[in-house]
């Protein structure tokens, strides 16, 4: 198929762009052209990149247009954050692709009820960022289903891979809380260090977007979960860190109002973002239906992610 996709050198795109090619797909990368992938692979040299602007061809009301010219077969949208912008290019595609695939997020959900969250329970959002993206999946169920237009939403964790900074265990993405671990220094983490975070690997996303075009009759109109086999407590992510170092975690634990004020406000925010929400999102659902199989653990993608960052001298040990 000619496969385009919409911010393809970003963290996905940098494994699903490759992945495509190598399955035999003709794929075109949208971007801005102001970054490069985060890895290189020869891949690259087949992709047909085309530098746009997003936003700006949105407000000019052309961007549906210059999609739809490009003659796609499948389209991934990997940077739609409002409905407007997604009702724009599902007018300009209809009738017209065979497959619309949306990245979206787990904060559609809100706090959990029952955990492992499933895809079939009540949207919850809070915070404008998962408000906004639930109503993205709302609509485009509703485009699939009532209109047959072929949309599929996959709904990643924190996404981690060589190259940036994984989400911490103090919930944060300050990698000085991965050198403290290391050097076997005391790190303060909020409450009892229960609360949880779900990672996914940058490539197991990249994985779930390839399965659910290899199984399009099982992906249309539905939207599936894209994370890790299994969340992670802070407290339990902290331990296993220093033990990679072979380091005793030193861990203190502070009520939230007094661990917010130990901490730079923007980790705290950042912090508070992650523990409000904590997610624990089940993948029976993808497993199931379009054959997911993720490579990567949690710890596995952070532990791999942190060697990156311990080779650039980002991390300091
Ligand atoms: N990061 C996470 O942990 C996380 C977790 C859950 C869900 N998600 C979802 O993942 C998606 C983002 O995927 P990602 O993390 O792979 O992306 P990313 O790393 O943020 O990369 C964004 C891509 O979009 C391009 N881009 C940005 N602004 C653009 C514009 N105005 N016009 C055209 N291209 C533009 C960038 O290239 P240029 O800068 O060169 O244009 C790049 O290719 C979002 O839908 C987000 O909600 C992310």
């Amino acid at each position: 198929m000619r496969v385009i996709v919409i911010g393809g050198t970003g963290h996905v795109g940098t494994y699903l762009a490759p992945r495509l090619v190598e399955a035999g797909h003709q794929v075109v990368v949208l971007s801005r052209e102001q970054r490069q992938p985060y890895q290189p692979h020869g891949a690259w040299n087949a992709v047909e990149r085309v530098g746009i602007d997003r936003l700006a061809e949105e407000g000019a009301g052309t961007f549906g247009a210059r999609v739809a010219a490009l003659k796609p077969d499948a389209v991934i949208d990997m940077i739609c954050f409002t409905p407007q912008s997604a009702r724009h290019l599902v007018e300009a595609l209809r009738g017209r692709v065979q497959h619309f695939l949306h990245c979206g997020t787990i904060w559609v959900h809100g706090h959990s009820v029952e955990v492992p969250t499933t895809e079939s329970q009540p949207r919850r959002p809070f915070g404008e960022y998962g408000v906004q993206k639930a109503a993205i999946e709302a609509y485009l169920l509703d485009q699939a289903r009532r209109h047959g237009f072929p949309a599929t939403i996959l709904h990643p964790g924190h996404i981690v891979g060589q190259g940036w900074a994984p989400l911490n265990p103090g919930g944060h993405f300050n990698p000085e809380v991965f050198a403290r671990l290391a050097r076997g220094e005391e790190l303060a983490l909020p409450n009892l260090g229960l609360e949880t975070v779900h990672h996914v690997h940058a490539d197991d996303v990249a994985q779930a977007f390839m399965q659910a075009i290899a199984n399009w009759n099982q992906a249309v109109g539905e939207s599936f979960h894209v994370v890790s086999p299994a969340a992670l407590t802070l407290r339990g992510y902290a331990e296993a860190v220093a033990g990679w170092f072979g380091q005793p975690a030193r861990l203190r634990f502070l009520p939230w109002e007094e661990w917010r004020t130990a901490v730079a406000a923007g980790d705290a925010e950042m912090t508070w973002d992650h523990i409000a929400h904590s997610p624990n999102c089940s993948i029976a659902k993808a497993r199931r239906l379009l054959a997911y199989n993720p490579r990567y653990s949690s710890l596995q993608a952070v532990h791999e992610s942190v060697d990156w960052l311990i080779e650039h001298g980002v991390v300091q040990v």
